[in-house]
């Protein structure tokens, strides 16, 4: 990969929506970069815009205007297979991510099928692998979503988006779903997995944003209205919107 190149860039990208004679901007203007190995965090109330902006970085939603570029090339929702497989999501929900009847080492295999990664051998050699990153024993991984907890079966999500060794990783609301006592756990696993991966974690809530973000932009009414390192955002923040996210997730600490 070209140094220096961000894995991710977003120039002014726009995206309405037009339904039942209604039009939403859902985000406006909207322009980022994610360096390569950077955590870069995407805070904003509900309605905000924050999963249309995932989904236009995945490809899964074409913009009005603006540019997507992944690692330096313009790219749109036509992508190619390499393209596809180089950016990864993980969502709130992993049960409903997830075949109910299958293991977890099935599912993650089987999305090495979808992306057409070596031959039988190679590809549980790359599920093994990838559900030992995510700390999922072999006895788990034999188990189906019904015998897991929510936090095995969004580690074992994780795990199947590891096992494309994508560029990008991006979260969305990746503990929203989880008890409080759990999310530490997985944002603490999400950090492990920095040095592997780039990511764009998305959150309503800043204490999930501040403990693994470098950079935080937030997102008001599909605008980018505040962004910095995440220190100086916690610290020196501008906007009062801003600073009552932050009041907010000071309510409820997440542990480590
Ligand atoms: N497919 C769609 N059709 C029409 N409007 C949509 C569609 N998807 C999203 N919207 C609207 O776009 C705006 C932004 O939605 P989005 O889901 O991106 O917000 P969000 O920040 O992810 O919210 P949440 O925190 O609740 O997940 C909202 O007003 C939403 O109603
Ligand atoms: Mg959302």
């Amino acid at each position: 990969m070209n140094a220096g190149v961000p894995v991710m860039e977003l120039r002014s990208v726009t995206k309405t929506y037009h339904a039942l004679g209604s039009r939403v901007t859902a985000v406006k203007g909207v322009s980022l970069q994610v360096g390569a190995g950077e955590v870069v965090g995407i805070v904003g109330e509900s309605g905000s815009g924050k999963s249309t902006l995932a989904r236009i970085m995945l490809g899964l939603e074409p913009v009005d205007s603006g540019e997507v570029l992944l690692v330096g090339r313009a790219v749109g929702v036509k992508r190619t297979r390499e393209q596809r497989r180089q950016v990864q999501i993980v969502f709130q929900d992993p049960r409903s991510s997830l075949n109910p009847r299958m293991s977890m080492l099935a599912s993650v295999e089987d999305f090495a099928v979808v992306h057409r990664l070596g031959d039988r051998a190679e590809r549980r050699r790359r599920a093994v692998q990838a559900l030992e990153s995510v700390h999922l024993s072999e006895t788990m991984a034999a188990r189906r979503p019904p015998e897991l907890s929510g936090g095995q079966l969004q580690r074992a999500c994780l795990a199947r988006a590891l096992v494309t060794e994508p560029s990008l990783l991006v979260a969305d609301e990746p503990t929203s779903s989880l008890d409080v006592s759990i999310q530490g756990q997985i944002l603490n696993l999400l950090d492990e997995l920095r040095s592997r991966v780039s990511m764009v974690l998305i959150s309503h809530d800043m204490a999930v944003i501040r403990f693994i973000s470098d950079r935080v932009h937030v997102m008001l009414g599909g605008e980018i209205v505040e962004s910095g390192p995440t220190a100086q955002i916690m610290e020196h923040a501008q906007h009062e919107y801003t600073r009552r996210l932050i009041r907010a997730s000071l309510l409820q600490p997440i542990d480590a």
